[in-house]
């Protein structure tokens, strides 16, 4: 019973970054808070982060079959990679795309996920909440 908490580029800098746009939490707040949701239901989370594609194809490569499911913020690759879309629709390991931030009412760029039609579902808007929900989706998931 293992959940995979991945996040992309410059998810790093929460906290830091974008703050109005972003709220004030680091993703040291985000592991703690899914750590303990997934402790609270018998799951063992691991979370990778990393600011370059080719290391989160990687990952998400070695997670296939391992985990019940990935919570993947995929960040600026979303509007970007047929190279995780390809990845992600290779796995058999279900993902969820999670956003911070609302990003149907930010710029036009932002509004299409190369990702979303290859994932299990797809929550934004919602901050830590949202990757809270996605957690909770992989534990109620038959
Ligand atoms: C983001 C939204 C992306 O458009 C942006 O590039 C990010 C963060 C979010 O969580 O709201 O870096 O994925």
């Amino acid at each position: 019973n293992r959940i995979l908490l991945l996040n992309g580029p410059n998810i790093n800098m929460l906290g830091q970054r974008e703050k109005e746009i972003y709220g004030q939490f680091t993703l040291q707040d985000i592991e703690q808070s899914l750590e303990q949701l997934a402790t609270e239901n018998a799951y063992e989370l691991d979370s990778f982060q990393s600011n370059h594609e080719g290391e989160l194809i990687d990952r998400l490569q070695q997670a296939n079959g391992k985990y019940a499911g990935v919570i993947f913020n995929p960040a600026a690759y979303t509007h970007t990679s047929i190279a995780l879309r390809d990845t992600i629709k290779a796995i058999t390991t279900p993902v969820i795309e999670v956003h911070i931030s609302n990003v149907h009412n930010r710029e036009e760029f932002r509004h299409t996920s190369m990702l979303a039609p290859v994932c299990f579902g797809q929550i934004v808007g919602l901050g830590i909440t949202g990757y809270r929900l996605a957690a909770l989706a992989f534990f109620e998931k038959k």
